[in-house]
């Protein structure tokens, strides 16, 4: 992973940006956020329809000037949609507020007991139709994963979970992997909260890089797709000036200690 130009190749071939911008809660400030995120290189942006900004990403998207077909752009399937049978619906609404003739990457954003096996069916669907390139989940524990490889035809290209330092994931992602599932970060920085740790400020002085950038670089070096949300342009270079460095396998152990099981939705649990 030596660029912001690496990509990770998916389970059916197509490349997707090994790091991007997450845009959860960047209200009013998405579509500078996107649009200054797409004029600095990143080529990776992840939206959903619950974040109600699939509108301003993709008129950023188009205001950008990069080429559609240079832009990875995931979105993902609501829970009431998928509890309510209007799978198909949900999609075809996020392809209308995006304004795109296809997305990249169509996740589903939560397991819901009872719908895995039906939501799936309308992915694989989307997919043979090519209105997507890529489909895959969010938040699948290992035995939601087993579920859907009983019930689906089509093995998920990505799962995206909370990780950070203070949540490593280490079996989940070692279970993606070898299931051929590229695993990705949602919650990179732990919403912020792990940046304040010594261990990640003195390894940033060792390496004149951020907290966030030693973190960032955590995930990457992980073979783990990070999404870093901010709105403030000093931020979004700065979320992408990690391929310069690289950390000891000793400190990448070290950074592992830090894990507190600190999280913020668990997948058993989804009640919203
Ligand atoms: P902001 O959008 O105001 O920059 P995560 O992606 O883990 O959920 O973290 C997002 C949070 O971390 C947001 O509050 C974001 O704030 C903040 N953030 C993003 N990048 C950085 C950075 N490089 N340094 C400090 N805080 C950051």
């Amino acid at each position: 992973m030596k660029t912001m130009k690496s990509r990770v190749i998916l389970n059916n071939g197509v490349e997707m940006p090994i790091l991007g911008l997450g845009v959860f809660e960047s209200g009013e400030n998405t579509a500078p956020a996107v649009r200054y995120a797409l004029e600095n290189g990143y080529r990776l942006i992840d939206t959903a329809a619950f974040y109600g900004n699939e509108k301003e990403v993709g008129r950023a998207v188009k205001d950008s000037g990069v080429p559609r077909e240079e832009i990875f752009v995931t979105t993902k399937i609501w829970n009431d949609m998928q509890r309510e049978g209007r799978q198909r619906e949900s999609f075809e609404k996020s392809l209308k507020a995006l304004d795109l003739d296809y997305v990249d990457l169509y996740l589903v954003h939560w397991p819901i007991p009872g719908k895995i096996g039906e939501t799936w069916k309308v992915l694989e669907q989307l997919y043979e139709e090519k209105l997507v390139r890529a489909i895959g989940v969010s938040n699948f524990l290992e035995h939601h994963l087993e579920e859907l490889s009983i019930k689906g035809n089509i093995a998920p290209a990505v799962n995206q979970f909370e990780c950070h330092p203070h949540l490593i994931r280490k079996e989940l992602r070692e279970y993606c992997k070898s299931c051929g599932i590229v695993p990705e970060a949602w919650s990179p920085l732990g919403r912020g909260e792990a940046l304040a740790e010594p261990l990640l400020q003195e390894l940033g002085r060792k390496y004149d890089k951020t907290p966030a950038q030693i973190i960032l670089r955590y995930h990457v070096q992980n073979g783990v797709a990070p999404i870093p949300k901010s709105v403030h342009p000093e931020r979004i270079i700065q979320n992408k000036e990690v391929f310069d460095f690289a950390l000891t396998p000793e400190e990448m152990a070290d950074i592992e200690k830090l894990d507190c099981g600190s999280m913020h939705g668990d997948p058993d649990h989804v009640d919203w």
